[in-house]
């Protein structure tokens, strides 16, 4: 799987987005080192704190059926209908994603508007991280 692909069906997941508050649409497409995707999307809720973004989203179809190693995840955002606009995931994903990736090794795939991306290490986007290697020692 390219990533100008994993591009491609995260901008098709934000057709799936519930966004009536904010407007804004997220697709993730999560790749597992066996080079399955997983999906998401954004999901609001009227208790605003309740919703949740699409790498979480992503993340939790896969880790529950079973998926540990992960390789790449791709993230298209942008007002609904329009085209996505440089997206980085938040700081709670970022941190969310730690949790369960080598921060050196996994490539955030953000979509520009022209449906070209660009590549970063998680551990670009989360220095100095606090993850599970500080608790199990
Ligand atoms: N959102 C995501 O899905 N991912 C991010 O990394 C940033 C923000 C969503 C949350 C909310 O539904 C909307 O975008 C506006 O913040």
């Amino acid at each position: 799987m390219d990533y100008s692909e994993l591009g491609r069906l995260a901008d098709k997941a934000r057709e799936n987005s519930y966004c009536i508050y904010s407007g804004f649409s997220v697709g993730a497409a999560l790749l597992t080192a066996g080079g399955r995707v997983y999906t998401g999307c954004n999901i609001e809720n009227a208790s605003y704190p309740a919703g949740i973004c699409a790498e979480r989203t992503a993340f939790s179809k896969a880790i529950s059926e079973g998926e540990r190693r992960f390789t790449a995840i791709a993230i298209s955002g942008g007002s609904k209908g329009e085209a996505p606009q440089d997206a980085y995931p938040c700081g709670i994903c970022r941190q969310f994603m730690n949790e369960f990736v080598n921060g050196n090794e996994f490539d955030v795939i953000v979509v520009h508007s022209d449906l070209s991306h660009t590549v970063h290490k998680l551990k670009e986007l989360l220095p100095y991280s606090f993850g599970p290697d500080n608790l199990n020692k």
